[in-house]
């Protein structure tokens, strides 16, 4: 791995670039609860420039929504394994 290719994986991806806004932006908000697009907009202001990362924006929260799902599952079958 060369000096560029690392300098690439330890910066910060921008998702917005518009707002300069990162995932780890997005999905603080989220956990905060912002739960929409709108939502997230309105938070951040992510997506309110040209508007061309909302698909990206999209893709975060459904990527933490699923996340979110996937541990109240965990969560369930728990309590069914312990007789709760
Ligand atoms: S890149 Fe997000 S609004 Fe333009």
């Amino acid at each position: 791995m060369n000096e560029e290719e690392l300098n690439a994986l330890m910066r910060p991806k921008k998702v917005c670039l518009c707002k300069g806004l990162t995932r780890a932006d997005i999905e603080k908000a989220y956990d905060k609860g912002a739960k929409t697009l709108d939502a997230i907009m309105k938070e951040t202001l992510a997506g309110t420039g040209c508007g061309t990362c909302e698909w990206e924006i999209e893709k975060i929260l459904r990527e933490k929504q699923q996340k979110e799902e996937q541990e109240k599952k965990g969560q369930q079958l728990e309590l069914f394994k312990n007789g709760s």
